[in-house]
């Protein structure tokens, strides 16, 4: 057994086209002033129509197979959390194998909505514990504008596109992966709470699926918003035991950035000053999987952590699922 793996690399990709919330204005009866107020968004990014999420997912992938320095053919896995796949198959995995030229990896998709990069990074570790694989890269990447009913003012304005992406391989140092917490409830799993109902066995798509706009994303807002708090905060509390520290030791604490409300009333719950809370919502919305990556991702390129520190990752999404990560760089 290795003990330890290592995130050798991160990168990050956001479209170049900004939304902004005067832009929304101008779609829905809703103001700057009340989506900044109510989630602290300013702006999101939008991906270009003919784009779909293994494009974003390869561009982050370069990025950090660039900064690992290692050649595409020293991966033997990929994992894409998404759940916006470019298809329900081939998996996204398999199409950023392809661009990649990856064709030592296996390749998988897995979907844990919000909390899929937590789960990607449980997974890797794992794996590359156990000697089952040397090289693994975990990438990110959703596409939510393409999910998105832009005629419903509740959900509109609060999804953005992005993808992350990092590689792990095995280490002896004390450094890594120190610990994972994932949890699931699946007595979430209505369809008004959180969901895109139609596309899959349950309701194939049909003219009555579209019709009745079971394409986009429903959520029940306010609900959300109470269970998010209190199952970050439960998620970062875990996962902080499980790697035997405390709130006090972390030196970076990455919630996945839904909402800045959120994100505030979980770091008052830990105990933990707002200069350690990394918060980028207000330039890319909720991204879904990919929030905690981009973030971390900038955190590094910023000088805001580097090696060393440890970082906290805490996050939450539809199913429900949620999900712990403590780091150390
Ligand atoms: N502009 C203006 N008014 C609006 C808008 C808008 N965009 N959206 C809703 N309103 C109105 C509502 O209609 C309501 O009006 P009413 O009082 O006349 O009925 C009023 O604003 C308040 O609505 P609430 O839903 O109570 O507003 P709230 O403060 O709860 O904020 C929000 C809504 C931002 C959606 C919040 O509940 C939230 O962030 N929830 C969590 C979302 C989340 O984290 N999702 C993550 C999962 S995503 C995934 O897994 C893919």
């Amino acid at each position: 057994m290795n003990r330890f793996s290592a995130i050798i690399s991160t990168g990050s990709y956001v479209p170049e086209k900004v939304l902004t919330n005067f832009d929304l204005e101008k779609m829905v009866d809703t103001s700057d002033e009340w989506i900044q107020r109510r989630t602290g968004i300013i702006e999101r990014r939008i991906a270009d129509e003919n784009m779909a999420s293994s494009d974003l997912g390869i561009q982050a992938s370069l990025k950090a197979i660039k900064d690992a320095d290692i050649d595409p053919l020293e991966i033997d896995l990929i994992i894409a959390a998404t759940i916006t796949p470019d298809m329900v198959f081939p998996s996204t995995a398999c199409f950023i194998q392809r661009a990649l030229g990856a064709k030592n990896a296996g390749a998988f998709d897995l979907s844990a909505t919000c909390s899929g990069f937590c789960y990607g990074l449980a997974v890797a570790d794992g794996l590359v514990k156990s000697g089952i694989n040397k090289t693994v890269l975990v990438v990110a990447t959703d596409i939510l504008s393409k999910i998105t009913d832009w005629t419903d003012r509740t959900t509109c304005v609060l999804f953005g596109d992005a993808a992350g992406a990092a590689i792990i391989q095995p280490t002896t140092e004390e450094k890594g992966i120190l610990a994972s917490y994932l949890g699931a409830d699946g007595n979430g799993a209505e369809i008004d709470l959180l969901s895109l109902p139609a596309g899959g066995s349950r309701y194939p798509s049909s003219h009555e699926t579209v019709d009745k706009r079971m394409h986009y994303i429903r959520m029940n807002g306010q609900e959300v918003f109470k269970l998010g708090v209190r199952i970050m905060y439960e998620a970062a509390k875990e996962v902080l035991r499980r790697a035997g520290l405390t709130i006090a030791d972390v030196d970076l604490f990455i919630p996945h950035q839904a909402n800045i409300r959120i994100m505030e009333a979980v770091s008052e719950r830990l105990g933990i000053a707002s200069e350690k809370v990394y918060v980028n919502v207000q330039k890319y919305g909720n991204t879904s999987a990919t929030t905690v990556i981009v973030a971390l991702d900038e955190a590094i390129r910023e000088g805001r952590v580097g090696p060393g520190d440890i970082v906290l990752f805490s996050t939450f999404g539809g199913g429900l699922t949620w999900g712990g990560t403590v780091i150390k760089l």
